[in-house]
């Protein structure tokens, strides 16, 4: 997928994470990678150069392209990673918070993408690689907007996949399940709580808190990122985790009223037991699937 002997690597949210795992990947396997952080602090141990950036800024892009720019010429590859969460029911979240978490989790790629693209285009030839979520494909009740946020970046991405193809640029989504990492930490609480979200939200975001514990080793992701730079034609859409692999495939292959038991039943919404929660889904299936009766 990159192009150009030792190319350049242009990675948001390089701080901690994913990114940082994918950053050092990366450079210890031939890349130049230009890292980024709202707040760099200097660390001689990193094989890889840090540049300020927050993604939510027209001027911040600006001026981190140009530095990255002056320093290396071109840029091969963007990975839009930057991003966080925000946990509770819809209804608790305020407007302004659901602006921010798209101002940096969708706005924040988009505004990376026009500022990498005219240089693209020139070299006619590039990468962008989008770190969605499984949240992008099937959305997580009480993580709602930054399921939103990820639905909208897979949109986005598979709309620029077809525009880009005819420039040699080359565009795909990594589709993690959770894993550890600071994500937890940063995520954003809603603005108000409302009591009658609070037993649910509570099951829910234990069941997410786990999945996270639990989940994939970045390094993993990092891998599966590095195969993607390498692959001559990589697909769009690319999973990651155990979890995230199962989930895409329920909601492939089931039936929606089952599907979407399993996810009640999932993030424990119900607070009913798996074999109790399925047989009442099978039971709206046969209903659903019923013949009816000529009159
Ligand atoms: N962890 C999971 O379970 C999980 C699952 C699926 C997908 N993902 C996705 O994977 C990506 C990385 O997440 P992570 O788990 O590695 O989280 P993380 O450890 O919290 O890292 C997030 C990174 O984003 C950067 N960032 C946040 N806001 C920014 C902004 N406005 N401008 C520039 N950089 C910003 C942070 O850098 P500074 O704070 O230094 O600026 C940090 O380096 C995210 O897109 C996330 O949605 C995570």
């Amino acid at each position: 997928m990159a192009t150009s002997p030792t190319p350049v690597v242009l990675l948001t949210g390089a701080s901690a994470g994913l990114g940082r795992a994918t950053a050092e990947l990366l450079a210890a396997n031939g890349f130049r990678v230009f890292g980024t952080s709202r707040t760099p602090q200097p660390d001689p141990s990193r094989p890889y150069v840090m540049l300020p950036l927050d993604v939510r800024s027209d001027e911040s892009v600006q001026a981190c392209i140009q530095r990255l720019l002056a320093q290396a010429g071109r840029i091969d590859v963007l990975i839009n990673n930057a991003g966080f969460g925000l946990t509770g029911a819809l209804e608790e979240a305020s407007l302004d918070q659901v602006k921010g978490l798209f101002e940096t989790n969708f706005f924040g790629a988009v505004r990376m993408v026009n500022a990498v693209l005219p240089t693209m285009r020139r070299q006619h030839g590039g990468s962008i690689v989008n770190i969605s979520s499984i949240a992008g494909i099937a959305a997580s009740p009480f993580l709602g907007f930054y399921s939103a946020s990820k639905h909208a970046l897979e949109g986005y991405s598979e709309a620029l996949r077809h525009e880009v193809k005819a420039f040699n640029i080359r565009v795909a989504l990594i589709e993690p399940g959770f894993f550890p990492s600071d994500f937890v930490q940063a995520t954003q609480g809603p603005d108000r709580t409302i009591a009658e979200y609070a037993a649910p939200g509570r099951r829910a975001s234990a069941v997410i808190d786990h999945a996270v514990a639990t989940g994939a080793d970045p390094h993993d992701i990092a891998r599966l990122i590095l195969g993607v730079l390498r692959s001559r034609a990589p697909r769009l859409r690319h999973l990651v985790g155990a979890d995230a692999r199962l989930f895409a495939l329920a909601r492939r292959l089931e039936p929606e009223p089952l599907f979407e038991q399993q996810a009640r039943w999932t993030f424990r919404l119900d607070d009913r037991p798996l074999v109790e929660a399925l047989s009442a889904a099978l039971l709206r299936l046969l209903g659903v699937w019923r013949p009816r009766r000529a009159r």
